[in-house]
Formats: structure tokens, sequence, C-alpha cells
């Protein structure tokens, strides 16, 4: 396997903020790595720091072995940025076609990849009148284009519909397929869990943690009970081993380390308990408890 993003202790500095301080993080072909974390972590400014925008202070970044600050390496790149802005009287096939002539290909390598994410139909509409969605969708076609050995996509999903995410999850599935590696950032946690190979969290500029989804959600020893109860808040918190109750919905969720012990007391409490369920956490806990705890770290 050859890999394709490889970033070494980076450090990045906004005058007197340190915006990354050490991170280490790699791509693989073929691999789709998910980069998390609250608002202001970093994710843009590594992201910046990969497509060659901004220098490293300290640190290495290497995109298919090159340095990205240098345009040859940056043909190996497919970019969506976090926020994009395109002459607005050009049409969508004269933009992707440049990006076509950009990354080294032939102009009509642009009909195939807008076939690719359904923009044939938007072709000649003009950039200053296409919708935020299908904004999304032309910065897509050009980041696709080239046939870029990695794709970098900061938040690349913000404002598409719930069909076009599954074209774009579809069309990565297949970039993947032919080798090209994915970095993405987003904060639709669930959904990097059910792409992304490996997760890494960032927080105030530093990893907290790299690694499967599933893995990250297993360090969290909480069990979430789901049921229809008459039981009120109150009764629910005083039960066994409940660390936390949420009565927002038709259904209470209760946290708890100890599932078992918990269902036994709640079915001799309450015998009309119905739509029972116990869920494992959610990549989205595993997240939030991470970054909570390095805050709380952080003040203490
Ligand atoms: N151009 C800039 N000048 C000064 N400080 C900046 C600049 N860009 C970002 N920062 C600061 O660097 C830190 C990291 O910002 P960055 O944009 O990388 O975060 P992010 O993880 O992408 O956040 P978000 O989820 O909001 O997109 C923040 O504290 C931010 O205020
Ligand atoms: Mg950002």
């Amino acid at each position: 396997m050859s890999t394709v993003l490889e970033v070494q202790g980076a450090r990045h500095r906004y005058g007197a903020t340190v915006a990354l301080d050490g991170v280490d993080l790699a791509v693989e072909a073929g691999e789709c790595v998910a980069l998390l974390g609250p608002n202001g972590a970093g994710k843009t400014t590594l992201v910046n720091l990969a497509v060659g925008l901004l220098p490293v202070h300290e640190g290495r970044v290497r995109v298919a072995g090159g340095d990205p600050r240098i345009a040859a390496t940056r043909r190996h790149l497919g970019v969506m940025q976090q926020s994009t802005g395109f002459p607005r009287t050009l049409k969508v096939g004269e933009l992707v076609a440049g990006a076509a002539v950009r990354a080294g290909m032939r102009r009509s390598a642009a009909g195939q990849v807008m076939a690719e994410v359904g923009l044939t139909d938007l072709a000649s509409r003009r950039a200053g009148k296409l919708s935020g969605g299908q904004r999304q969708r032309v910065a897509l076609a050009m980041a696709l284009v080239g046939d870029p050995a990695l794709l970098i996509l900061d938040e690349p999903t913000g404002g598409l519909d719930v069909s076009a995410r599954r074209v774009f999850w579809q069309t990565l599935a297949q970039r993947r397929e032919r080798g090209a590696g994915v970095l993405l950032t987003t904060h639709l946690i669930e959904e990097s869990a059910a792409v992304a190979e490996r997760v890494v969290v960032l927080h105030e500029g530093r990893v907290l943690a790299a690694d499967r989804p599933d893995a990250l959600v297993a360090r969290l020893p909480e069990r979430t009970v789901i049921a229809r109860t008459n039981l009120d808040a109150q009764r629910l918190r005083a039960l066994p081993g409940v660390v936390s109750v949420d009565t927002g919905s038709e259904l209470v969720r209760l946290g708890t380390r100890s599932p078992e012990a918990l269902l036994r007391v709640l079915l001799a409490e309450d015998p009309d308990l119905s739509d029972l369920r116990v869920e494992g956490a959610r990549l989205e806990e595993a997240v939030m408890s991470l970054t909570d705890t390095a805050t709380m770290e952080v003040t203490a």
C-alpha cells in the first residue's frame, strides 16, 4: 500500500494563535480518514497545509511523496475547500473543463465527471445561478476531474440533500476502489462513522485519538437503555446504575454502565414498560467524551 498523505509533527501558528501543535496523520491509497473535532480545532488549517495553501512552521507534509507547496505535487490532489467561490458568470461546464485543464487532463474529461456527480443537466447554468447544494456538486466535480491520488474534502456534504449525499458517498467509494485516498472533515459524525476506516479527533491543534470508529466507540463503557415508560424523570434518575436521563422524546434514554442490572429493576418497577431496547454508544458520544475530557483537563 502506498501512503498518499503523510503529516509528521506539523505545527502552524497564526500570530499568537497556535492552530496546530504537532500533528501526525497518514492516509493510505484507497483509505478514507475522517478528521473530526469542534469548531476551531485546526481541521481547516491542517487541510490548508496538506493542499499547499499554508506553510508548515515545523514538521513535514508529503502528498504522494512530494511537497504540496510545489505545483507538480498538487497534480495528485483533488480539493474541496470549506468555502468555495466561483466566478459567477462562468458556466458549470466551463468551470469543470477549466479544472480538467489545470490538472493536466483534456477538456473532454469534464463531461464524464459531470455525469458521475449528476451535473450533466446543469452544464450550461451560470455559477451565480446555482443553489448551495449544486455549487457543492460543482466543487466535487472540479476536485475529481484530475483523477487525483488524494482527495481532500473540507465539510463536503454541508448543504447536500439526502439523495445528493448518497450520490456523493457512492462516487467517493468508486474513486477509492480505483485507489484514491480520502481525507475529509465533517461535523456529521455518524456519517463519517459509516464511511471512514479511520477517524482522527483533533482538539486545540492536537490529535486526541486516531482509530477505527468502532474501536473509538468501544472505549466508552456506557450503554443506552431506551424504553416507553410511565416512570417520571426523578424516579428514573434514582434507579441503580443510571448515569444520565433523557426524557426529551416519547421514549426515555437512560445511560448506564450496567444495563443488565438496570433492566431487571426497570421491568419490575414498571409492568407497562414497552418498546425496550439497549444500544451501544455512538461515535458522536465517543468524540464528545474525548473532547470534553480534554477541555476539562485544560481548564482544571
Ligand atoms: N487566517 C487566520 N488568522 C488567524 N487565526 C486563524 C486563521 N484561521 C484560523 N485561525 C484560528 O486557528 C484555529 C483553528 O482554526 P481552523 O479554521 O483550522 O479550525 P476548524 O477545525 O477548521 O474549525 P471549523 O469546524 O469551525 O471549520 C482557530 O482558533 C481559529 O480562530
Ligand atoms: Mg474548518
